[in-house]
Formats: C-alpha cells, sequence, structure tokens
C-alpha cells in the first residue's frame, strides 16, 4: 500500500489549494485547462521516482545544481547537494535538486560574461516554471552567483544562496601558491623570460590545489563576501574552502534554513533592500575587492529597480579603509581569512560603517547576526580601522572627457607613482590588434606611455571580456618594467593587478570617445582628482567621429543577436535591457546631503 492510498477506500487526495495559496507541488501547475487533472498527472510522474504522498505534502525546497565537468571550481557540488537535502530532510522539507547552465571562466568562450544573463534567465525560469517554496543557489565561480542572485531576484521567491567555497592553496618550490594572482605573476616572469618552460610547467600543477573557486579575493571570493554581506547567505557562508567539513555544515544549515524561509515566506525583495546594496558595496571596497563586483551588483541591484550612483559609491569609497589583506591587494588567501573569523571578523571591525538593521535570509538582522557571532581574536588578516592596508576604498570612480558615463581604477591595486600620470596614447582597436602587436620588438612603446584597447566592452567583444589586464609588452617586461598606464573599455579579473583603468563608458563600439583615441594623443589621469582625460579638444574629436563613423556590431541569429541589441552599459550591469525591474525605485547607496555622506557611515 502506497501513501496514496487510503485506508476506507475514499478516493486518494488529489485536491488542490486555491490558485494563489498553491504550495509545494501543487505550485505552479501545468496548463492543461483542468487543474485537477495537471496536479494528477504530476504527482503520477513524480511517483514514478518512487515518492509518496506524505513527502509531496512537505514544503518544497528547489536547489540548483551546477555541477559540470567543466566546472571545476564547482566539482564539490555534489557532496554540497547531498548536505543540503540532509538538512531540508532533518527540517521537513522536501528537497529537488535541477540543473542549471553552470559557466567556468577558462572554459568559456568568448567570455564567462556573455552568459552571464543567459544562466540568470535560465536560472529565473526554472525557479518559476517549477514547483518550490524556495531555492537554494549552489554557485561559485565567478559568474555563477551573480546571474543567480540575477535571476531569484527577478523570480521573488524565498531564496538562499550556498558558494562552493574557494579552493586550496599549492605549493611550488616552498613558496605557497594560488590561482589566480600567482597564475599571472608567474605568467609574468616566463614572459620577461627570468623562468624557462620546465619550472612555468611545475606551477601549472600547483597553482589549483583542489576543486573550488579561486583562493585569492577574485571574483569569486569577492561574491561570496557580497553575498554574505547581502544577507542571502547563512551567517559564515562566504569563507569556508569548498573541501572543508565547516563548508558541508554550512550546507547542511542552509538546507534546513531554507525550509525556514519557504514556511516564512520571507521573499527576496525583503533581503535585497537599499540598505543591503549599501552594506555590500561597503563590504566590496573594504575587502579590496574585484572591480566586477560593481558590474554585478549594478546587475542585480537593477532587478529590483535601483541604479548605482557611482558619485556616492565613490564618496563611500573616500570613507572605507581596505582592511582585509588578500592577495591581490595583500599577501594572504581565502583559507586564512576563513581561519581569521570570515566575514564575521570583517563585519564586527566595519560595524560602525554598516546598516545594521538590515533583514538577512537567518530572519535576523545583520547587526543581531555579528553580535552573535561573538567577540574576536587576534589575528592578522583583517585589520583594525585604524591600521589599514590602504586608507581609502580599493576602488575610485574616474570621469572626464574620455568616460563621460565613467570609468574605474582598483587604486588598491595600482602602482602609486602612476596613480597620477600624463602620457602618449599607444593604440590597439581591438583584442586581435593587441595579440598582433604587443609582443613585437619594433612596438613603439615605452614605460611612460599608455596603453589604451579598445572595443572589449559589452557589446565590442562582446560580453566585456576580462582583457582589460593589457600584458606589459614584452620588450618593456624583458626591461624590467612591472607596470604601466593601461586603459579599456573592458573587465579585469579579480586577481589581477596594475594601473589599470577598466569600464570605460560608454565603449567604444557604440561611439564613446574611446573610439576616437589616436596613437600619440595625450591621456591624464588622476586618481587623486577622480579623472581621466583624453587632452584632445572637442572640435577635433567631432571631426574624427564624422570622418570615421563607428559600425555598432550587430549578429545574424541566436542568442548574440539577443545580446547585441539589448545588453546594457558597464554602469548598468551589463544586464539586458528587458530584465531589468519595470519599476525603477531610486539608487543606491542614497546619499544624505545634510551630511555630505551616506546614511552606513556612522562612524
Ligand atoms: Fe572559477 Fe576563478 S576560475 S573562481
Amino acid at each position: 500500500m502506497t501513501d496514496s492510498d487510503t485506508s476506507d477506500g475514499a478516493a486518494p487526495r488529489h485536491d488542490i489549494a486555491p490558485a494563489d495559496a498553491a504550495t509545494g507541488i501543487s505550485k505552479g501547475l501545468t496548463n492543461y485547462g483542468d487543474r485537477g487533472f495537471s496536479l494528477f498527472l504530476r504527482k503520477a510522474f513524480i511517483k514514478g521516482a518512487g515518492y509518496t504522498d506524505s513527502a509531496l505534502d512537505r514544503p518544497v525546497i528547489g536547489i540548483t545544481n551546477t555541477g559540470s565537468s567543466y566546472n571545476p571550481c564547482h566539482g564539490n557540488a555534489p557532496q554540497l547537494i547531498e548536505a543540503v537535502k540532509r538538512g531540508i530532510l532533518l527540517a521537513g522539507g522536501l528537497p529537488m535538486d535541477f540543473p542549471t547552465i553552470s559557466i567556468h571562466e577558462s572554459f568559456s568562450q568568448p567570455t564567462s560574461m556573455y552568459l552571464r544573463n543567459l544562466m540568470s534567465m535560465d536560472t529565473e525560469e526554472l525557479i518559476r516554471a517549477q514547483p518550490m517554496d524556495a531555492v537554494v543557489l549552489i554557485g561559485g565561480c565567478d559568474k555563477t552567483v551573480p546571474a543567480q542572485l540575477m535571476g531569484a531576484a527577478s523570480a521573488g521567491i524565498p531564496a538562499i544562496q550556498l558558494i562552493t567555497g574557494s579552493m586550496l592553496t599549492g605549493s611550488h618550490r616552498s613558496e605557497r601558491v594560488g590561482a589566480c594572482t600567482d597564475c599571472r605573476r608567474y605568467w609574468g616572469r616566463f614572459r620577461a623570460e627570468e623562468i624557462d618552460a620546465a619550472e612555468i610547467s611545475e606551477v601549472n600543477d600547483q597553482l589549483v590545489a583542489s576543486v573550488g573557486t579561486c583562493s585569492v579575493m577574485g571574483t569569486a571570493s569577492t561574491m561570496a563576501c557580497i553575498a554574505e554581506a547581502l544577507g542571502m547567505t547563512v551567517p559564515g557562508g562566504a569563507s569556508p574552502p569548498a573541501v572543508t567539513a565547516d563548508r558541508i555544515r554550512i550546507a547542511e544549515q542552509t538546507g534546513t534554513e531554507a525550509v525556514r524561509i519557504a514556511r516564512e515566506h520571507l521573499t527576496v525583495d525583503r533581503i535585497l533592500t537599499p540598505a543591503a546594496f549599501e552594506n555590500a558595496l561597503r563590504v566590496l571596497l573594504a575587502i579590496g575587492g574585484s572591480t566586477n563586483g560593481i558590474v554585478h551588483l549594478a546587475a542585480i541591484a537593477g532587478r529590483v529597480g535601483y541604479d548605482i550612483d557611482f558619485e556616492a559609491l565613490d564618496r563611500m569609497g573616500r570613507e572605507t579603509p581596505v582592511l582585509l589583506d588578500l592577495k591581490p591587494s595583500g599577501d594572504h588567501y581565502m583559507e586564512d581569512f576563513h581561519h581569521a573569523g570570515g566575514m564575521a571578523t570583517l563585519l564586527r571591525e566595519l560595524k560602525p560603517l554598516l546598516n545594521l538593521d538590515a533583514l538577512t535570509v537567518t530572519g535576523r538582522t545583520l547587526g543581531e547576526e555579528i553580535e552573535r557571532a561573538g567577540p574576536g581574536f587576534a589575528q592578522d588578516v583583517v585589520r583594525p580601522r585604524s591600521n589599514p592596508i590602504y586608507p581609502q576604498g580599493g576602488i575610485a570612480v574616474l570621469r572626464g572627457n574620455l568616460a563621460p558615463g565613467g570609468a574605474i581604477i582598483k587604486q588598491s591595486a595600482a602602482h602609486p607613482k602612476l596613480m597620477e600620470h600624463e602620457g602618449r596614447a599607444v593604440v590597439f582597436e581591438n583584442a586581435a590588434d593587441l595579440a598582433e602587436r604587443i609582443d613585437r620588438d619594433d612596438l613603439d612603446v615605452t614605460a611612460d606611455d599608455i596603453l589604451v584597447l579598445k572595443n572589449i566592452g559589452p557589446k565590442g567583444a562582446p560580453g566585456m571580456p576580462e582583457a582589460g589586464y593589457i600584458p606589459i609588452p614584452r620588450k618593456l617586461a624583458r626591461a624590467g618594467v612591472k607596470d604601466i598606464v593601461r586603459i579599456s573599455d573592458g573587465r579585469m579579473s579579480g586577481t589581477a593587478f596594475g594601473t589599470i583603468v577598466l569600464h570605460v563608458t560608454p565603449e567604444a563600439a557604440i561611439g564613446g570617445p574611446l573610439a576616437y583615441v589616436r596613437n600619440g594623443d595625450r591621456i591624464r589621469l588622476s586618481v587623486k582628482n577622480r579623472e581621466i582625460a583624453l587632452l584632445v579638444g572637442d572640435e577635433e574629436l567631432a571631426r574624427r567621429a564624422e570622418d570615421k563613423p563607428v559600425a555598432v556590431p550587430t549578429a545574424e541569429r541566436g542568442y548574440r543577436t539577443l545580446f547585441l541589441t539589448t545588453v546594457n552599459q558597464a554602469d548598468q550591469g551589463v544586464d539586458f535591457d528587458f530584465l531589468r525591474a519595470v519599476e525603477a525605485r531610486g539608487s543606491v547607496p542614497s546619499v544624505d546631503p545634510s551630511r555630505g555622506s551616506v546614511p552606513g557611515a556612522k562612524g
């Protein structure tokens, strides 16, 4: 006898709740024109997998399964799913995992960013289409957490983020190494002919010592910290490495919490508030986080109706010190951050600058979670505000005639001497031109020049690849040059470093001023004045635009057509215009003119 049989011989239960109150397996019925039949059929099919009616009466918790042979950053997905399911079952829910797109940085052509919005649509639509009362989002590699938060924000049901966790560090000839700051450092040494092919091959074996996400403060670690700062993970969810018992316990706890938010109907819009976005931006600045964090936060905020106010963000940056001593801005790795207490240690130190009333998925406020984490302890990974790694936030917002819509620089990873610099432009028209000429001995370039790379913006490449980390021309690298000012409309990996201006908006491919820069033009960078200026007159620029108008990229069919016709610029998160919230609700961080500061800045 199965649970669907009844002892009194009456018909098995197939009634459904009214559409507006439907929960669990009865939610979102397939449309056959007969709701009773729809549920009857759904139950018949799921019973083919051996489920009982009593199991199907429980709150249903969806789990996004982003495991993939192409994604070693999610290589622990099977163990995480098992632990999440355990947590859900212990709390009385019914776990249902389902596959979505999974994106890995090194296995996505032309670039992972090209696929982020597709993953967000996949996530959103599968949350909408399938019956679930809450969803656990398992993400880690750079674009996956943003895509999932974007999708979940649009879908609107209760959602909780589970991070896959960082990889372990390896060792090369006694030196500790980890992806991917050390990947770039060693590759730079190889290009400069400081190490040979045999040694770079040895290094290749050691950089990624286990499954999990990059072990420095790259985009994955940044988004993990941001997800926790937003209140979208359980406390402590950002830092445990992928292969640790702590990570598995976080997974079990996430499953348990998912059942609670389903029962309480704690929807994502109650978590993703302006206060939460301000906390996330504050944390982004204080951790010396990836510049990609701004793009992703702009996209997530756009899904719930908020724009990023870049002037206010810059002001916030001026009053937020970098406290986290992690590569590439500092010395440590994610596992050290975890041993130092993780986000609780950072948030405790940042407390006077945070909106402590922001609600988190636990149903408690961020302030309450900081209190529950208890007192701190001696450690050397999170600095006190009185002794920061860098006195201002890691990221500065630049303006000027070269970037009327703004540009950014990660000042904490830049060379102090180059942050006030004027030089001659050495221009590359696109990524192919760069690859063709950058290492030529006859390239006319000196260490005082400014490298300009066009057409790697949202439409230009397309997908705004992380090609903004323009390599030092080989002849300069051989001569010992370690940094040079570089400017582009592209992005940069969070694991990269250097005096690099990114996200120039509008991009060259749609006719932004960057399109008209020529070899030999003078460019002035002043981080102090937040300026990026092309020292060419307006009339001359207009003449150049008229002489050689820009041909905006198009495509003949498929996803590329959708991408090229609807993608926004960097300041709106490179999201598709039709995916943003219908209703505009304001901007974040909000500005309180009477204080000339942002509301979170209380200390
Ligand atoms: Fe996946 Fe770095 S490649 S996090």
